[in-house]
């Protein structure tokens, strides 16, 4: 038989079964299948792949209980995995066909994560430990004065795209791509009281750009340059010149109420605690 007179008659067929058998007549539900590259509110949806998930969560050392947000979460991968290392996960994703993707996804994997449908840019993830992106330059800039905001030390990594001028703390390359890591700086800018001990004061003033930061102490009437400076989410230290027999190093936090502490040791090795308040 002719093919298309055969397909014609199975067509025919087919519709008589329908006719006889009304429930036949549904269509079956029908289940949606992302496709790589398909539209997205402000980006397009490309998975991560596995190798750079598992760098981007060992960059910022996702620890069991921490909790972790995918910003743009796809079919939850990243979340995903992040659950797997025993982390409160979440993933907020505007498509809710992945949404309902990722949640089946979860389910299969035998993890919980709370994937909830939303804009990145209205949800609250302030609460996290860990942020994680896939997205876009632009978009990571837009985020970042949320992320800056966020509390002194958390982690925020990001497959392939920058955050401007806000250089990474770490950047590794695999499988031909990028992952980067923040870690977001305490506010130290302003000016300080430095005490040792029972020492007089120290004024001290400190400028920042993200996470570098520079700054000069008045002792005895003359500006001295720290060097050295660095600071690490709340962990800051510096070095402070005493002219001729080397420099006192300062190691400490900056705690939430903005209060420095730590310990300063001399060139020949003797310790003593510091602190240092807002002036
Ligand atoms: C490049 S994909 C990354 C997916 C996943 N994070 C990963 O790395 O495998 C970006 C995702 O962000 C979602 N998206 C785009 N704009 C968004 C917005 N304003 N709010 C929430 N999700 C958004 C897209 O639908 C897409 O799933």
């Amino acid at each position: 038989m002719h093919p298309t007179r055969r397909h014609l008659l199975t067509a025919a067929s087919a519709a008589v079964l329908v006719a006889l058998l009304p429930g036949c007549a549904q269509t079956p539900e029908k289940k949606f299948e992302p496709v790589v590259g398909q539209a997205g509110k402000d980006v397009i949806w490309v998975p991560t792949p596995d190798e750079v998930v598992q760098r981007m969560l060992d960059m910022a050392e996702v620890k069991p209980g921490e909790r972790v947000v995918d910003l743009g979460s796809g079919d939850g991968k990243i979340a995903i995995a992040a659950a797997r290392r025993g982390a409160r996960a979440r993933g907020i994703e505007y498509n809710p066909d992945m949404v309902a993707l990722s949640r089946r996804n979860a389910r299969e994997a035998g993890v919980q994560v709370d994937f909830r449908q939303g804009d990145i840019f209205k949800e609250d993830f302030r609460e996290a430990d860990v942020v994680t992106l896939y997205l876009l330059p632009t978009l990571n800039e837009r985020l970042r004065p949320i992320l800056l905001d966020m509390k002194p030390g958390t982690r925020v990594t990001s497959h392939q795209f920058r955050m401007g001028d806000w250089m990474p703390d770490r950047t590794d390359e695999l499988a031909s791509r990028e992952a980067h890591l923040w870690i977001v700086p305490a506010k130290v800018a302003g000016k300080w009281n430095l005490r040792v001990a029972d020492a007089q004061p120290v004024p001290l003033e400190l400028s920042q750009r993200y996470q570098n930061v520079e700054g000069h102490a008045q002792v005895e009437g003359n500006r001295v340059p720290l060097e050295q400076a660095k600071l690490r989410g709340s962990a800051i230290r510096f070095d402070l010149p005493a002219g001729n027999i080397g420099a006192l190093r300062f190691e400490g936090t900056v705690d939430p109420a903005g209060r420095m502490q730590g310990t300063v040791t001399s060139p020949a090795g003797q310790r003593r605690p510091f602190t240092a308040t807002r002036s």
